[in-house]
């Protein structure tokens, strides 16, 4: 049986992280072969790409800051997300397509139509089993944000009308696609989230 592609999408600050390490312990108690990826990264070529476009030294503008996360995800696909699937592996990826269609259509006011049509030749259609969007106030995830030790990386430091542009986009494609994309409140505890996010895979943990 192929394996599933699971994806967890948010705000930075939204707790992605924490959920992401959470289920791939779920997972594979459940019996499940289970890897946790995360974009942009998770392959070299990515990670290069990642360390490039998160680079507060750099100024890149917003259709080659596209691209540059498209060309990340491209790599990811065909180097360890196809053949993982392919191996009947669980593919837990912490962002995806919709984190471009969030941040550089919504943020970047770049249109949700032309970054889709982008990312499906980036991705050749993938599209994610599930999706787990976790919801979280634009300003309470800036505090969190602004709590780690290392500091804001350059789309950090936007101001407060990107990521109000970015939330509201998430907002707009979970209402879309609501059987893909499952809505969890991350103002809860993160045991509540994790259970929340079991619950939002339970059809797909029992086929
Ligand atoms: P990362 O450190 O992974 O953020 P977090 O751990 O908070 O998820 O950095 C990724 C940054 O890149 C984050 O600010 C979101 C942004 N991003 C995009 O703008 N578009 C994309 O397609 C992806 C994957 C990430």
């Amino acid at each position: 049986m192929p394996g599933r592609l699971i994806t967890i999408e948010g705000l930075d600050g939204s707790g992605k992280t924490t959920l992401a390490a959470g289920l791939l312990d779920v997972l594979r108690a459940a019996g499940r072969a289970a890897e946790l990826l995360r974009e942009p990264g998770g392959v070299e070529v990515s990670e290069r790409l990642r360390a490039l476009v998160k680079d507060p030294a750099l100024t890149v503008g917003a259709r080659a800051e596209a691209l540059i996360y498209a060309a990340a995800r491209a790599q990811l696909v065909e180097e360890a997300l196809r053949p993982l699937l392919a191996g009947g592996t669980w593919v837990l990826l912490d962002r995806f397509v919709d984190s471009s269609l969030a941040y550089q259509g919504g943020g970047r006011g770049l249109g949700v139509a032309e970054i889709a049509e982008l990312n499906r030749f980036a991705t050749r259609d993938l599209t994610p089993d599930r999706t787990l969007y976790l919801r979280v106030d634009p300003a309470v995830g800036r505090e969190r944000t602004g709590r780690r030790l290392e500091g804001f990386d350059r789309l950090e430091l936007e101001g407060r009308a990107f990521f109000d542009a970015i939330a509201a986009t998430y907002d707009e494609l979970a209402a879309a696609e609501p059987q893909r994309i499952r809505v969890l409140d991350a103002g809860q505890a993160p045991e509540a989230v994790l259970s929340g996010a079991v619950a939002a895979l339970a059809d797909l943990l029992s086929a």
